[in-house]
């Protein structure tokens, strides 16, 4: 009897505390790519932490985070990661230098392709993009599921831009060559204040597209390409959970090997889009009420379980 008080007692602060209510978003991650990606993610200074900084995603595996309220920050895909004989994680790009796959408060080194988020900005609204700005690493698309309003609707950067990339950009897996896995900006890799919109060209009537932010741009027109790219970029979108996808078109991506899992069998044409999204569904409503793989409710209820 006293155990059932105790259970009730846990049970009725659990819903006072609203556990799973303590996250207002939930990012589902999918990597459709033929190679392991390590997702990093990073939340802004005085943001809200996320129950999880950086982890593995076997090529097609998913994983959902929880995310607080108001949350902002970024998160990019780090790959060809290894741990080396010291027991030291490290990746050839988006590393993010914590030496292990948790990212625990560092950011990815570029050239990386970044998802940017604030979430319940301006007006209530969730602000959302993907961007090239410190170059690219990965194609990634930025789906929003059940939101309202604004232009809420599907961004990101689907291209393969390594095999193209100019060569003043390119970066390669090892020092003396090897495959292009990074494609950096010209203001990483040149740091001419033109391309990087600092000192005289810091200000979007002074700073304006170049051939090489030209070259991200006319292959993922709807992903930031330099600092002022805002107009054609950022994408707003009310009471949204989101669905971030490396390598979300097979035949675009350089290793593309064999895919597992059925979410990558339907992607490849526009029509099948809804099919996508009710297996996307599917693989969340099985994560949530399932096996939660990062502390939801095992953190907050696990005395329940
Ligand atoms: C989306 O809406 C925002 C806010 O109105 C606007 O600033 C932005 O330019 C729009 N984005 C696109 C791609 O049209």
């Amino acid at each position: 009897m006293a155990k059932l008080h105790l259970f009730l007692a846990v049970l009725s602060l659990c819903s006072i505390l609203s556990c799973p209510g303590a996250y207002s978003a939930t990012f589902t991650l999918v990597n459709q790519c033929g190679y392991t990606v390590w997702p990093g993610l990073l939340s802004g200074a005085g943001t809200p932490p996320l129950p999880t900084t950086g982890f593995a995603l076997q090529p097609g595996e998913s994983n959902s985070v929880p995310v607080p309220p108001s949350w902002s920050g970024r998160l990019w895909g780090r790959t060809s990661c290894s741990t080396d004989p010291t027991g030291r994680f490290t990746c050839v790009t988006g590393d993010c230098g914590s030496g292990t796959t948790e990212c625990s408060g560092a950011g990815g080194a570029p050239p990386v392709t970044l998802a940017e988020f604030t979430l319940n900005g301006a007006g209530g609204m969730d602000f959302y993009d993907v961007s090239l700005v410190d170059g690219y690493n990965l194609p990634m698309l930025l789906a929003p599921r059940g939101g309202t309003g604004g232009n809420c609707t599907v961004t990101g950067c689907t291209a393969e831009l390594n095999g193209g990339c100019p060569s003043e950009l390119r970066v390669n897996q090892d020092s003396d060559g090897g495959e292009v896995v990074g494609c950096k900006s010209a203001c990483l890799a040149l740091g001419d204040p033109r391309f990087c919109c600092s000192g005289a060209y810091a200000t979007p009537d002074t700073c304006k597209p170049t051939s090489f932010s030209e070259y991200f741009k006319s292959l993922c027109p709807r992903a930031y390409s330099y600092a002022y790219d805002d107009g054609t970029s950022t994408f707003t979108c009310a009471s949204a959970d989101y669905v971030v996808t490396f390598c979300p078109t097979p035949t675009n991506s350089q290793k593309q090997g064999q895919l597992a899992g059925s979410v990558s069998l339907v992607t490849s044409g526009s029509g099948k889009s809804s099919r996508f999204h009710a297996l996307l569904a599917a693989v969340m409503v099985m994560q949530d009420c399932g096996i939660p793989k990062i502390g939801t409710r095992e953190s907050c209820c696990g005395i329940l379980e």
